[in-house]
């Protein structure tokens, strides 16, 4: 499976942070079998980061696409809407799953608006920004995307076929 990675910050886009949370989320994807095709950092921007999303999906670039970052409260922060925009279906399972793991390592958890949905052949995921919530979330849903995503491109007709 093919994944690519979108950080959403302006602090990154413009040089003046380091994108640890992108690189650690290649560091889980490749851990778990993934082909990383691509990573990119943009600014904190609806219409780019939906731009983005829906490039990926539309040019079938991968199955996965992770974001990190832009799903608080803070005045710039439009990630799951961007997500929303560009998706055809919602996947709320997954957000609610990472929202109710997280809760045991802070309450803060339940601030993180995260979204994931389906475009196209593409799932889109949303992870909060800092590298400890990428690290805890996505290692956490990894093993179960894998059904999701061979359901998604067709190489399990139903969940009896996929262990
Ligand atoms: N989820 C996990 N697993 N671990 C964390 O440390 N931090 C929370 C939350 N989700 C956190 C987490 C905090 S403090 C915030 S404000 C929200 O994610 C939103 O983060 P974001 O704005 O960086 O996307």
């Amino acid at each position: 499976m093919r994944a690519a990675i979108i950080t959403a910050s302006d602090t990154g886009y413009t040089g003046e942070r380091e994108d640890v949370s992108g690189r650690t989320a290649r560091e889980i994807l490749e851990a778990g079998g993934y082909e990383v095709v691509g990573t990119v950092i943009l600014p904190d921007d609806r219409a780019a980061l939906a731009a983005e999303m829906a490039r990926i999906a539309d040019e079938n670039l991968a199955e996965l696409v992770v974001t990190t970052g832009g799903t608080g409260f803070s005045m710039r922060d439009w990630t799951p809407e961007a997500t929303m925009d560009v998706c055809d279906r919602l996947a709320p399972g997954i957000p609610e799953a990472m929202r109710a793991y997280s809760l045991q390592f802070t309450g803060r958890a339940m601030l993180s608006r995260q979204a994931a949905g389906i475009r196209k052949q593409t799932l889109i995921v949303n992870l909060p920004g800092s590298p400890k919530a990428v690290r805890e979330c996505l290692e956490y849903i990894l093993p179960q995307l894998a059904h999701g995503l061979q359901i998604l491109i067709g190489e399990a007709k139903n969940c009896a076929e996929v262990k």
